[in-house]
């Protein structure tokens, strides 16, 4: 695996797109990061991390052949990817949080950025960016139910380590998209899903709370919340949140 180690930059999903534009690089090519000046969130929100403290880093990703409209089976691979490398390092029950925060408990270790590269109506390659929180210890207030292994585990974890099976984990999963194992894929991000068939509150776009509880993903990504009149409605990523975490 071909990883470039940058001390700073402005977000290693940047650079690793800037790059790509560049020059012919290997699949799985990675740049972590001690430091962003501008890390992205999603929805573009900022992702903070402390320098040194964490991980954060970037993957290139080849699939062989995923359409535009399968997009969202390489956020479930990622995902999935992550949840299971971070698995060994903690007792903690881990979780998705539709469409892809990875969560200890209540709380949220890890985020996904994903930019995908068009071609036509497949996606060519794509810049996964994780930020995973690993040694740091204090959180700034306004993070509400945010945590890191450090704080679960109460111990400093090697993040190269941690990295490592990452990777590997990441590469299992995309291994679905290229043998085209759909259904499994979906079934393992399903049993993983936080709140999943279970009844929540939640706010809509407007901000109104109702109750209603998760019982799919669709293809397309879109959230499938059977309401409280047994009526089924179907979400895009910012039409929905939870009330409360
Ligand atoms: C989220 O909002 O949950 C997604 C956060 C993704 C953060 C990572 S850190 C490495 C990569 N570079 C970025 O600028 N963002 C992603």
């Amino acid at each position: 695996m071909n990883i470039i180690k940058l001390s700073a930059t402005d977000s290693t999903n940047s650079y690793l797109k800037e790059l790509t534009s560049n020059a012919s690089l290997q699949n799985y090519t990675v740049v972590v990061a001690e430091y962003q000046n501008t890390g992205r969130g999603q929805m573009g929100t900022v992702w903070e991390s402390v320098s040194g403290k964490n991980l954060t880093f970037s993957v290139l990703i080849r699939v062989g052949e995923l359409k535009i409209k399968d997009q969202f089976y390489l956020s479930m691979a990622v995902a999935l990817g992550v949840l299971n490398g971070v698995k060994p390092y903690v007792k903690n029950s881990l979780y998705v949080k539709w469409p892809n925060d990875i969560l200890a408990e209540k709380n949220k270790i890890a985020g996904i950025l994903i930019e995908n590269v068009l071609k036509g109506n497949s996606i060519n390659e794509s810049i996964i960016g994780i930020g995973l929180n690993v040694n740091q210890e204090n959180f700034s207030e306004e993070l509400l139910n945010v945590t890191s292994l450090r704080k679960i585990i109460g111990k400093t974890l090697d993040k190269d380590e941690v990295l490592k099976s990452i990777l590997v984990s990441i590469k299992k999963y995309v291994k679905f998209i290229d043998n085209q194992n759909y259904k499994e894929l979906k079934n393992l991000y399903i049993k993983n899903l936080y709140k999943y068939e279970t009844p929540s509150m939640f706010k809509d776009i407007n901000e109104h709370n109702f109750l209603g509880k998760i019982i799919d993903v669709n293809e397309d990504g879109r959230l499938v919340v059977e309401l409280e009149d047994e009526k089924t409605r179907k979400f895009n990523l910012k039409e929905i949140k939870f009330a409360s975490r």
